[in-house]
């Protein structure tokens, strides 16, 4: 009986190896993507009224995952992107083409964007710390509301608005152009840490708001996930204090 049992245990074995070689040569397993959409944090109708459901859809699922899935696409010519974390492409992406710096902005950007909102009433309030860098660098959260409306207002075309944190530790108010962004090394452009960023691209208002902007913009304000916020400007100081000792 033991015998056959040790049979049997063999024949499984030589059959499980069997099929190990024959899916060797069958040659390597496709690369999993290695940027991947990530799902919103909430329900789409979750930012109704200021965003509606049908947009952040359409946002979500066809353009952010249209910018996950034209990066990957350029793994091919550049093997590196597959282990790159996404945050450090930004910071090397002069040396990339264009589609990189599209998409590889475009999937950092959006990946942001969505955790820096949340449903109304659920986004907190600064830090008692942010709110001191606040005053320290506008003069009141008012102003700080204020100016960042303006440079998302004036952003001429499709781009961004960013509250950053600057490698001085003080808080600024920047915009850049299609998906670029702050962490990014190109010419022109307020490098910081992002604390806060705001999408102006009409496909992120155009349903609800047609050619009005400025409403867009004043009725986001009302989802700003501060909660958010506080972490990535606590984080940053951690990261700043870090890199200067
Ligand atoms: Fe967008």
């Amino acid at each position: 009986m033991a015998l056959t049992s040790f049979l049997r245990f063999l024949r499984v074995c030589c059959l499980a190896g069997l099929v190990g070689l024959a899916l060797l040569a069958a040659g390597p397993r496709p690369a999993a993507a290695a940027y991947v959409l990530p799902p919103l944090p909430y329900p789409v109708e979750a930012l109704a009224p200021s965003i509606d459901a049908t947009t952040m859809t359409i946002h979500h699922d066809r353009h952010h995952a249209a910018y996950v899935a034209n990066l990957n696409a350029r793994i091919a010519d550049h093997p590196e992107l597959d282990t790159l974390p996404l945050e450090e492409l930004q910071g090397r992406i002069s040396r990339y083409p264009a589609a990189v710096r599209n998409n590889g902005g475009g999937h950092y950007n959006h990946a942001l964007f969505w955790r820096v909102m949340a449903p109304p009433g659920q986004g907190g309030t600064p830090s008692p710390e942010l709110e001191a860098a606040i005053s320290a660098a506008f003069g009141s959260p008012e102003a700080l509301q204020q100016r960042f409306a303006q440079a998302a207002a004036e952003r001429f075309g499709s781009g961004w608005a960013w509250l950053i944190l600057r490698p001085d530790g003080g808080l600024a108010i920047t915009s850049t152009a299609n998906q670029d962004n702050p962490l990014m090394d190109l010419p022109g452009i307020e490098r910081g840490t992002p604390l806060l960023g705001l999408d102006v691209w009409e496909h992120a208002y155009y349903l609800n708001y047609q050619n009005r902007r400025p409403d867009y913009i004043a009725a986001w304000w009302s989802l700003v996930n501060w909660n958010e916020v506080n972490r990535r400007f606590a984080e940053g100081l951690k990261t700043s204090s870090a890199s200067e000792s």
